[in-house]
């Protein structure tokens, strides 16, 4: 048995409010738990996009009464709502905002950019969905202004050959990649279909072996956990995104096992750098208990996401989350929640 930190997932979709259809606070929260992480970060692209104090806290609200981890949140932007950056910014954990085409309505004017950057005065980052052109647009104003920013989900080779330019340029820049990029590409999306789709696309497996040949400029490794109902993925119009929470350590696992990864630099992807860069409390008595050697196969019929599904259903894993613990008390075991809606914290800045 071995024990990690509480792991911390810096970039979820919980869908509540608005598509609780999808996930709600609670069975996402739960699945986050199952899959070893006490913390996660919710995205602002919900129904009514979070560019407001009113929709922020009243999201805040809701949360409370549901999940069983500890959720912290983003706030989002179109570029109309910079007088209330201010007033958010010890509610939330950065700023988001959307440069290229995926699920929700949060696609800025890249004419907006420049204003956003410079009235988002404090430390947290600006975290950007940006693919090929984008990541050198943001860059130049990272240059300019001095702005940290976290890129994330980045997964082909050539947009993290920019990322990793500005880094030995000594820019305040960190990115993430999910593990789609690192454990599926092209060929995969062609079997899975809707059920492979997401944004940014996948790649190539030479995409795949450049992300795994330079993980070490990688700070973070992220779920970007996105569901949508079957229903929606079999449509004619299938929306972008795949579930990951319940998956990202069993695969990571897996790795450290086939030695593509470290246990240390596993901790480091998944606790150390996200703490460090969003700067989350943690708690000593909050941890997770691991049977490393426990093999097991990923099955939709047993996940916690209420979507159901995920693109790795199948998949022979080894690693199996066994016990979770939040604040000396235990809230997971043995595929079993043992604690009620409520019980995690809503936490901020
Ligand atoms: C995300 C979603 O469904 O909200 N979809 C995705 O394909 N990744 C949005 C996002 O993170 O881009
Ligand atoms: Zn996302």
């Amino acid at each position: 048995m071995i024990k990690f930190p509480g792991l911390i997932d810096v970039h979820v979709h919980l869908r509540d409010p608005g598509q609780t259809e999808k996930e709600d606070f609670f069975t996402g929260t739960s699945s986050a738990l199952a899959g070893g992480f006490t913390t996660i970060l919710d995205m602002p692209n919900n129904k009514i996009p979070i560019t407001s104090i009113k929709t922020l806290i009243e999201k805040q609200k809701i949360a409370k009464e549901k999940i069983v981890c500890d959720v912290g949140f983003y706030f989002g932007s179109l570029g109309e709502n910079l007088k209330d950056f201010n007033k958010v910014q010890d509610k939330v954990f950065g700023l988001k905002i959307y440069l290229n085409k995926t699920t929700g309505n949060l696609i800025i004017d890249n004419k907006n950019l420049n204003n956003i950057f410079k009235a988002w005065t404090t430390n947290s980052p600006i975290l950007l969905h940006a693919e090929g052109k984008s990541i050198n647009q943001v860059i130049n104003i990272v240059s300019e202004t001095g702005k940290r920013v976290h890129f994330c989900h980045i997964g082909i080779s050539s947009d993290l050959k920019q990322i990793i330019k500005a880094k030995e340029n000594r820019l305040p820049i960190t990115c993430g990649t999910t593990p789609h990029y690192l454990f599926l590409t092209e060929k995969d999306a062609k079997i899975l279909g809707p059920f492979g789709l997401m944004k940014p696309s996948l790649g190539s497996k030479a995409d795949q072996n450049f992300l795994w040949k330079n993980l070490k400029h990688v700070d973070v490794i992220e779920s970007d956990h996105a569901p949508h109902t079957v229903e929606e993925k079999k449509s004619d119009h299938p929306p972008f995104g795949v579930p990951g929470l319940e998956t990202t350590l069993p695969l990571l696992l897996t790795a450290v096992f086939e030695n593509k990864l470290s246990i240390n630099r596993l901790i480091e992807l998944c606790f150390k750098n996200p703490k460090k860069i969003f700067n989350i409390k943690t708690d000593k008595n909050t941890w997770v208990e691991i049977d490393e050697k426990e093999e097991y196969i990923i099955d939709n019929k047993k996940l916690f996401t209420k979507c159901g599904w995920s693109p790795f259903n199948g998949w022979k894993v080894k690693g199996k989350v066994k016990r979770v613990f939040i604040r000396e008390k235990k809230v997971f075991e043995n595929g079993k929640l043992l604690v009620k809606p409520g019980f995690g914290k809503v936490v901020t800045n």
